[in-house]
């Protein structure tokens, strides 16, 4: 029996899976059962790097939901509106679908598996996070028998890039994001990138599967990479780290119910750590289970074959669940979660903190930030004092053990108000 696709969307990745469809031979056994019937564009004119009959293209997206021969809708137009609700009328007509998107999953996840729960159908979201990164069938099924303990990850490939390159090149952020942005790696509008969004969506993804329960995006701790200069980049390569924009969730160890910690900022990495040496648009995610221990994937996080890779996989294993048991949603592979996930505040993170001060060149500036971080209990690791800058003032880097973000907080509110103090560039968590 053929399996009928309806591609809604024929740009980078619709092009990737087109190609893989069109070409199945050494791929999987069941690929020649996998037809794609219709493709929805949004411009009929475009030019295209694959040949699709022409017969087969409309840009009335909605007659592709609704039509009855369509088995499996692939949404891969990206954005949440009409993707949301192209998805969730699909799911109404009882379509199996396979998506990419992570903006609509993060947001509206809730309502769309709760509709595809009742009409007993899949919807499958391999490509939603870290592209060819076969990491979401791992957390549903390869993992399974696994408390996941902890998850991080350099899940956006666009600063991933620009840090890299500052590190590697000591050049400056904005300079770099010029750069990514005339080489195509970063959008005209880098916000959604620089700024965390797009790591948040893709981590409400992952610790919602990993921790069995339904992530609230607005409840994600975020911040982006825009901060930080050369001079962090140099301090941390000195004190033995690398910075990357990471996202972590993690719960304590042993206790099953208690809250989730999840979070996304620019994090100070030891440099002998699995995520230290991923550079370049790649991708990581590291995770941590009992009893398995420590898994690291890593891969292209983008691109048109390596998110065409994830979403044929995801057609590949509906295809082949509906060739075994074709009235029954294979438990394994459907999204179960029904309870969203209690997310600790961020003030309750117990971490170390880098911090980059700038101060007046005046005795007596050390022992005065030590006081006021000692009279908040937050104990020093390294303190480093290179050379007065310009205009009299001193920078200064501390970094501290691990302390509870309050405690750091208000130590740091107490040093704002240092006559000594001049300012206070940068502060950044340490992994
Ligand atoms: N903009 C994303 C990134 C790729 O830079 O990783 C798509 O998720």
């Amino acid at each position: 029996m053929t399996y009928k696709v309806g591609l809604l969307g024929l740009g980078t990745v619709g092009v990737g899976v087109a190609k893989i469809l069109q070409d199945p031979s050494g791929r999987h056994p069941l690929l020649p059962d996998i037809k794609i019937a219709r493709v929805g564009v949004r411009s009929l004119n475009k030019q295209r790097d694959v040949a699709i009959d022409p017969n087969i293209v409309t840009d009335d997206l909605e007659s592709i939901v609704n039509d009855p021969e369509i088995d499996i809708v692939v949404e891969v137009i990206g954005g949440i509106e009409p993707a949301r609700s192209l998805i969730l009328k699909a799911i109404a007509n009882g379509k199996h679908v396979v998506t990419a998107n992570k903006a609509v999953i993060a947001r509206h996840g809730n309502e769309i598996f709760s509709e595809s729960k009742q009409k007993g159908v899949y919807v499958m979201l391999e490509a939603a996070a870290c592209g060819g990164i076969p990491v979401i069938q791992a957390l549903k099924q390869s993992l399974g028998g696994n408390r996941i303990t902890e998850l991080t990850g350099i899940v956006n490939g666009t600063t991933n890039y620009i840090l890299s390159r500052m590190y590697f090149e000591g050049a400056d952020f904005g300079d770099t994001l010029a750069e990514a942005q005339k080489l195509g790696y970063a959008e005209a509008d880098p916000t959604a990138d620089v700024d965390g969004y797009d790591a948040a969506d893709k981590m409400a993804i992952l610790a919602s599967l990993a921790f069995g329960d339904r992530v609230n995006l607005e409840d994600i701790y975020r911040e982006g990479i825009r901060s930080i200069t050369s001079a962090d980049i140099g301090y941390a390569k000195e004190l033995g780290f690398t910075i990357k924009l990471l996202g972590i969730a993690r719960r304590a160890v042993g206790k099953e119910e208690s809250d989730l910690e999840i979070r996304v900022h620019p994090t100070l990495i030891p440099i002998q750590h699995p995520l230290a040496n991923i550079h370049g648009v790649t991708n990581a995610v590291r995770i941590e289970g009992d009893p398995v221990g420590e898994v690291v994937f890593s891969g292209p996080g983008a691109g048109s074959g390596a998110t065409a890779s994830a979403v044929v996989a995801d057609i590949i294993n509906v295809v082949a669940a509906l060739k075994s048991v074709p009235n029954q949603i294979n438990q394994l592979m459907g999204c179960s979660h029904e309870h969203y996930a209690k997310i600790a505040p961020i003030e309750n993170t117990v971490t170390q903190f880098y911090a980059r001060l700038l101060t007046h060149d005046k005795p007596g500036v050390i022992g005065d930030l030590g006081t006021a971080f000692g009279h908040h209990q937050v104990s020093l690791n390294a303190i480093l004092q290179k050379n007065t800058i310009h205009d009299g003032l001193a920078e200064i880097v501390v970094v501290t053990q691990q302390v509870s973000e309050l405690n750091f907080q208000q130590a740091i509110a107490a040093i704002r108000q240092l006559p000594t103090l001049h300012s206070i560039p940068t502060i950044l968590r340490v992994l």
